[in-house]
């Protein structure tokens, strides 16, 4: 598969594999990162150590300026974008209504929900035929979360995938006819940087295992996977979907 992929949030987890295995794909892949510069450097060194084409480049995607700057430096770079994976997204922390602060909920929706949509209305602007374009395929990473209202203390972690859900629903249908297709990837738990500390814990670890049907949390390789998957012309009339990648689902009532 050719073309120019970029990922937000590719320095680690579920958008570092997805950049590993789409260079290994033929991809060019621009890895956005926050914080984490020597990741990202180092996945865009493995992936030049085996002959694919890569470059990490820094940027909040919180921020409207980053983001405009990340789509314009990726193009500088690799030419048109063709491809767009959001896997930038936080947790928010775990807490309950009561404790609900202003600063932090504004926080996780201007990552999960406002970035996201920004980035897509950037793809949008490049990717429509109305605009010139040649089309595109994105994925919006969303969470199994959205579907269920989240486990307990994840309310608000829960409601900004769900918008994410939405918002992938309603653009599909905005740009159906300009080649672009959009879809959103629902991850049940997967171990990455995100849950791994939580998961050290071998009581949590059991607990959530207990409510997944395959009764074991996901690799990230397998998120990756299902994503690379959506991008590909091998789903070339999907759009608009929520695809689940959770192990079978919630089996409520385990616990
Ligand atoms: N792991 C799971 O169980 C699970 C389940 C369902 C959905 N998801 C979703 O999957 C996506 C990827 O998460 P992950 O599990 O791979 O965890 P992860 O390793 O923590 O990846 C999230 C990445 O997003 C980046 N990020 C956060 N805020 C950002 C910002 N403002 N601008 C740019 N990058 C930012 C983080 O970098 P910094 O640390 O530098 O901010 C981090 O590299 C997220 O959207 C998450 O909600 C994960």
């Amino acid at each position: 598969m050719s073309g120019v992929l970029l990922i937000t949030g590719g320095a680690s987890g579920i958008g570092a594999e997805t950049a590993r295995r789409a260079a290994r794909r033929g991809y060019k892949v621009a890895i956005n990162y926050r914080s984490r510069d020597a990741q990202a450097m180092g996945v865009a060194a493995d992936i030049a150590a085996q002959d694919g084409e890569a470059v990490a480049i820094p940027g909040d995607m919180a921020n409207e300026a980053d983001i405009v700057r990340l789509f314009n430096e990726t193009e500088r770079v690799f030419g048109r974008i063709t491809h767009l994976v959001n896997s930038a997204g936080i947790g928010g922390g775990g807490m309950r209504v009561e404790a609900f602060d202003a600063a932090a909920l504004h926080k996780l929706f201007a990552v999960n929900v406002v970035g996201l949509m920004l980035c897509c209305r950037e793809a949008a602007r490049r990717m429509s035929t109305k605009h010139g374009g040649k089309g595109g395929a994105i994925v919006n990473v969303s969470s199994m979360a959205g579907t269920i209202g989240g486990r307990p203390g994840a309310s608000h972690y829960a409601a900004s995938k769900a918008a994410v859900d939405s918002f992938t629903m309603g653009f599909a249908k905005d740009v159906a006819a300009e080649g672009i297709r959009v879809n959103s990837l629902r991850p049940g738990m997967v171990l990455t940087e995100m849950t791994e500390d939580r998961l050290k814990d071998d009581a949590f670890r059991t607990g959530i295992e207990s409510t997944i049907a395959m009764g074991r949390v996901g690799r990230a390789e397998e998120i990756a996977d299902a994503i690379l998957w959506l991008l590909s012309n091998e789903a070339s009339f999907i759009s608009g979907a929520r695809v689940d990648a959770s192990g079978g689902g919630f089996v409520f009532g385990a616990r």
